[in-house]
């Protein structure tokens, strides 16, 4: 009695000083033998900090749901789960697989192999970096996914992916391998209370860590820093940047100003300084007659590795952006912001315009988000 009386009165301390709600604090043995992750120290996911930018203008755009509220333990079981082999059916495959932090979580395949080698996705696989603040919060190149919590369990019903299909026994069968575990029991129980394994829980946790990768710490930031202003005409995203070449300032004026006056406009979909891609943005024309609209991951960290697009079409940023110069499609999906009148915009951008287009894009390379230990694989292997 006395015991449980000091250890209420400690929780209580607890989640009066952390904010957080009540929650068992045991620790999960089976964990500490598999993983290098420190439960006396749990990683913060929660409240992050962000740069003076990113302020409501960014925040306003969060898709993160009242109903999933950022927990750092859940967050942390989210990042077990997304580099766990043994989520797949033969233990070859984890969300990492083809979400490769060193890469800006994406990979260089055109279409990525899951747990066989001979079968790939239909998809170039999205990087996932600031992929929070895309308003509709739907997910997918084509949005099919509402969002990133619908999108955490499909790799696994997927039969590329990770392979828990109905031949495979279906999820069912994969909670009972996690069951089975020496670890998951343990883990939920210590993120959610209790230990059952169900799907809504791998949803939380898996969309928890997600959307947990924010990326402010590229060139472009540290130069940003130092120019912003809230109030200033356009909160100074107009203003050449300090740290950056000649050529880079060419290539973010280019990306930052309209068409209307005489920029390449791209900053109007693609919108600092997330990058992400703005709410009502329609498809970019890649095919004629294109009637689907498509989304695109935030551009931070396009620039670690191509292809590029839905399909990996292009291999190159050079491509990229040859394509928008002249070989925007026309189609019921294209956007206004690409058009011409009725016709899709021919751009007549000079060489050293494309070339420096390419050099801006390069600049939003973030090696913290590609470093931070709280995103990396916690196996001990
Ligand atoms: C075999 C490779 C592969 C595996 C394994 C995989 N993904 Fe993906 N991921 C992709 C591909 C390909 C896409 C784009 C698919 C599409 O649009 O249909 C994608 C898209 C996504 C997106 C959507 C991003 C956006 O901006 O809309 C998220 C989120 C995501 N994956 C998370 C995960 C998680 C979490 C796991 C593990 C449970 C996982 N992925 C496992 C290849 C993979
Ligand atoms: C109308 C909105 C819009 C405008 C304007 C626009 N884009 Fe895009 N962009 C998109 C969409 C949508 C996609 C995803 C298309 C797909 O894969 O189906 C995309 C994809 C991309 C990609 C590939 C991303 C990836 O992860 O593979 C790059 C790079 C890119 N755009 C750069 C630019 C540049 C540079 C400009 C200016 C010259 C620009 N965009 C103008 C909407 C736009």
């Amino acid at each position: 009695m006395r015991w449980h009386l000091i250890a209420s009165a400690v929780t209580l301390a607890l989640a009066a000083c952390g904010g957080e709600s009540a929650q068992p604090s045991r620790t999960p043995a089976g964990v500490a033998k598999f993983t290098t992750i420190d439960f006396a120290s749990v990683a913060k996911y929660s409240a992050p900090a962000l740069p003076a930018y990113f302020d409501k203008t960014v925040t306003a755009l969060d898709n993160s749901p009242g109903s999933n509220p950022v927990n750092d333990r859940v967050a942390t079981l989210g990042r077990v789960l997304f580099y766990d082999l043994r989520l797949s059916t033969n233990d070859r495959a984890s969300c990492a697989s083809c979400h490769q932090q060193a890469l800006g979580f994406t990979d260089s395949m055109r279409f990525s192999n899951g747990i066989s080698g001979a079968a790939t996705t239909d998809f170039h696989a999205m990087r996932l970096g600031n992929l929070r603040y895309w308003q509709p919060g739907s997910t997918f190149w084509d949005r099919r996914a509402a969002s990133v919590e619908a999108q955490a369990s499909i790799p696994f019903h997927s039969l590329v992916e990770m392979g828990w299909g109905g031949a495979a026994g279906g999820f069912d069968t994969l909670i009972r391998k996690m069951g089975a575990t020496a670890y998951y029991p343990d883990l939920f129980a210590w993120a959610f209370g209790s230990s059952t394994i169900t799907e809504p829980r791998i949803q939380q946790a898996l969309a928890q860590f997600v959307r947990a990768m924010i990326s402010s710490s590229s060139r472009w930031d540290t130069g940003y820093a130092q120019v912003f202003s809230p109030t200033a005409p356009d909160r100074a995203l107009n203003a050449d940047l300090p740290n950056f070449s000649p050529q880079e300032n060419r290539g973010r004026k280019l990306f930052m100003t309209s068409a209307a006056q005489g920029g390449a406009g791209c900053s109007s979909c693609h919108v600092p300084p997330t990058f992400a891609l703005a709410a009502d943005a329609r498809s970019n024309g890649l095919d004629a007659g294109e009637k689907r609209l498509f989304k695109a991951p935030s551009l931070r960290n396009v620039g670690l590795t191509g292809p590029y697009m839905h399909d990996g079409r292009f291999a190159t940023l050079a491509e990229v952006i040859d394509f928008y110069d002249h070989g925007i499609q026309q189609g019921p999906a294209l956007d206004n912001r690409l058009r011409q009148g009725r016709s899709p915009r021919r751009m007549k951008l000079s060489a050293a315009d494309r070339a420096a287009l390419v050099a801006f894009l390069m600049t939003l390379t973030d090696p913290e988000l590609t470093k931070d230990p709280r995103f990396s694989d916690p196996f001990r292997r």
